[in-house]
């Protein structure tokens, strides 16, 4: 009959272990730590399960902490702590020290991300519903929020304000730091920016005309834009959109894509996938920085964005559009020796050698473009009888159907043959507008078989079970996260795990203790089965000793490990603090009878 029950509760026991293996918490206390190798268990997930924090895959043994949002096993990154120094696949942790400091610790030792707040009080990290990650104090406050430094995206209620950038990512999938931000900029105005590794160029709200002919006040020195959940996004200068699906409690993000587009996303819960319901440039080439020098940007709906060099130029490198497109010629200074090719619909913004409003003839332009040797063409826009744009730089080019104008490229006449027959430009890049920051699905397969087997052993050999449940913890706390230097957070740290297996059960089919330990939870329950157990030790008679464990076990147990299992586990519960012992002496006594399991 023993037999039978041991073996329920062994079960239960399995499924208590598992489940707090897949149930990360939403909180958790200084001393928590998570090491990369089990990047498939999250160091934190939101109460509503929507929102998960750990190690993220970024690369081949290469991982970020993250903050997802898991759809259909596709999860989208909201949050990234260390985007620009992800840390090694094997060795790395991330700690919630003792000294308040959230860390990221690369194998080496070396701290490549921190929170900072050490000296803050800090006491308990938690994931919030809103997906924002929190450092707060003893008293409640939160000292430090992931919502505080933004990376590619805002969710709800995050904040964008003074000083702050959301900061996209260089590719689709990646979570590194690309070259476009939104930030406000120094007359309080909301705008895009591609800062780029040669040029840096605003182009949103648009560059050509003013804040106000654009909608914006530049007089609200507040610099604040929040979205809330029903997808109205507002800020200080002026703007406000709202979603297209504006209403109900979606889940939202404002992401700045790799293609430096400002999307506003809602999730499709029953599709799993993120529907636009906005985007800040529904033109896509007019972002800039794109194709890189003297490359031309081009959208077809069915094919996204393609990128090109202009006839007669080549890509500077192969696999990134960034660096642009080279000449295959010497540009002349001598006017003589150079001429035009015309390319209709074809425009670069920027870089004007000079300008004026002033309308002037289409042989004025040229003249004008050949006087100067630093002029390499010139865009001429047919309002009127002509504006005149000459160029000493060729960059956000774009070639656009409904473009009024016509880019004029300025070559020697001996290199005419290699504009006019070249196909280079057919050498097109694929960058997709729209994208889902993903990955595989984290959750793989991965289990500590090691680990179980200690369990059983351990189970195996005592009958006692809340004695043994209560060692195990600590054991089990013990080896899979960081040793806690306080007997109060340690045993804070097993009350966390206890409390979600049902007590009751476990107690019918042991029947040892009487009423008192059953009414109670967590903590005062713990300290009844502590004070329980001390008073058997101190009686030292053998036979009550023996009736704590297992009949099933027939007398068969090592009564020394027993006894150090029990007097370890009772002293951890002491409730004066100067009777409990100390760290290292609980560490000793486990490993002591760890090993002496070994060898049996
Ligand atoms: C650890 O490794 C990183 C990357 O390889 C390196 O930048 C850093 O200096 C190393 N730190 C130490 C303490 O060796
Ligand atoms: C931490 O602080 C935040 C903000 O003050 C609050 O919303 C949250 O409930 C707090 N969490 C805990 C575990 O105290
Ligand atoms: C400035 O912007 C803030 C935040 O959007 C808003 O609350 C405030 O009313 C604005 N002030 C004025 C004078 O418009
Ligand atoms: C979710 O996506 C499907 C397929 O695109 C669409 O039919 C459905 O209307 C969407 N649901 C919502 C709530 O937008
Ligand atoms: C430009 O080229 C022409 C024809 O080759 C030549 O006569 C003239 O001297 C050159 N001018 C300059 C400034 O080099
Ligand atoms: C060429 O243009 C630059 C920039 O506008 C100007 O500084 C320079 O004086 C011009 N040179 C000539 C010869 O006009
Ligand atoms: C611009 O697009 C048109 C239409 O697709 C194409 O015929 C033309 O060659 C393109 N121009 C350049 C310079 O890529």
């Amino acid at each position: 009959m023993a037999k039978i029950f041991f073996y329920v509760i062994l079960i239960q026991l399995l499924f208590f272990l598992q489940n707090s293996k897949a149930q990360a918490q939403f909180s958790l206390n200084k001393g928590s730590s998570l090491k990369v190798e089990r990047y498939d268990q999250p160091f934190l997930i939101s109460e509503d399960k929507t929102f998960y924090c750990g190690f993220y895959s970024v690369g081949k043994n290469a991982f970020t902490f993250s903050i997802w949002i898991s759809t259909n096993s596709i999860n989208t990154v909201v949050w990234t702590a260390n985007r620009d120094s992800p840390v090694n696949g094997y060795g790395s942790k991330v700690l919630f020290r003792r000294d308040g400091n959230l860390v990221i610790r690369d194998v080496n030792g070396s701290v490549v991300w921190s929170t900072s707040t050490n000296s803050l009080d800090a006491s308990t990290i938690s994931l919030l519903n809103t997906g924002n990650l929190v450092i707060n104090n003893t008293k409640g406050n939160s000292v430090w929020q992931s919502f505080g430094s933004p990376t590619d995206t805002l969710l709800p209620y995050q904040p964008l304000t003074k000083g702050k950038k959301v900061i996209s990512a260089m590719a689709k999938g990646e979570v590194s730091s690309g070259y476009y931000s939104l930030y406000f900029d120094s007359d309080n105005v909301l705008r895009l920016i591609y800062d780029g590794p040669v040029i840096s160029s605003i182009y949103w709200p648009n560059p050509g005309i003013n804040a106000f002919q654009n909608g914006r006040t530049t007089y609200n020195s507040s610099r604040l834009a929040v979205l809330d959940e029903t997808g109205l996004f507002i800020s200080s200068d002026g703007f406000t959109v709202s979603a297209s699906d504006l209403g109900g409690s979606n889940i939202r993000r404002l992401t700045l894509d790799s293609d430096g587009n400002l999307r506003m996303y809602s999730l499709n819960k029953s599709h799993g996938s993120w529907d636009v319901s906005w985007e800040a440039l529904p033109k896509p080439c007019d972002v800039h920085g794109l194709c890189g020098q003297n490359g031309i940007c081009q959208y077809l709906p069915s094919q996204g964005i393609t990128c090109s060099c202009l006839p007669g130029y080549e890509m500077n490198n192969r696999n990134n559009w960034n660096e642009g497109c080279k000449p295959k010629f010497t540009y002349s200074c001598n006017a003589t020796k150079s001429h035009f090719v015309e390319f209709p619909q074809v425009d670069f913004y920027g870089f004007d050698l000079s300008y004026s409003s002033k309308q002037i003839s289409f042989d004025d332009c040229v003249k004008l473009c050949l006087q100067n040797c630093t002029c390499i063409g010139f865009g001429y826009r047919l309002t009127g009888t002509g504006v005149c744009y000459p160029k000493n730089a060729l960059f956000n080019g774009f070639n656009s159907t409904n473009f009024p104008g016509r880019f004029y490229l300025r070559v020697p006449i001996d290199s005419n043959d290699l504009i006019l027959n070249s196909h280079d430009n057919l050498d097109c890049t694929n960058v997709t507008p729209h994208m889902v920051v993903g990955s595989p699905s984290m959750f793989g397969t991965s289990q500590n078989n090691t680990k179980w087997s200690y369990i059983f052993i351990f189970i195996a050999v005592f009958g006692a079970l809340e004695t043994i449940l209560l060692v195990i913890g600590w054991w089990y706390l013990l080896r899979d996260r960081e040793v806690p230097k306080s007997m109060e957070e340690g045993y804070k740290m097993i009350l966390s795990q206890f409390r979600q297996f049902t007590y009751r059960e476990l107690k019918e089919a042991t029947g040892n203790f009487k009423e008192e330990i059953g009414r109670d939870d967590g903590e005062g329950r713990m300290r009844s089965i502590a004070k329980e157990v001390r008073r058997v030790l101190e009686g030292g008679d053998e036979s009550v000793i023996a009736s704590i464990v297992d009949v099933g076990l027939q007398g068969q147990f090592n009564k020394e490990q027993l006894v150090t299992m029990l007097s370890v586990a009772t002293f951890c519960l002491e409730e004066e603090r100067n009777k409990r012992p100390t760290m290292d002496e609980v560490v000793k006594n486990l490993i002591a009878f760890d090993e002496t399991d070994d060898s049996s």
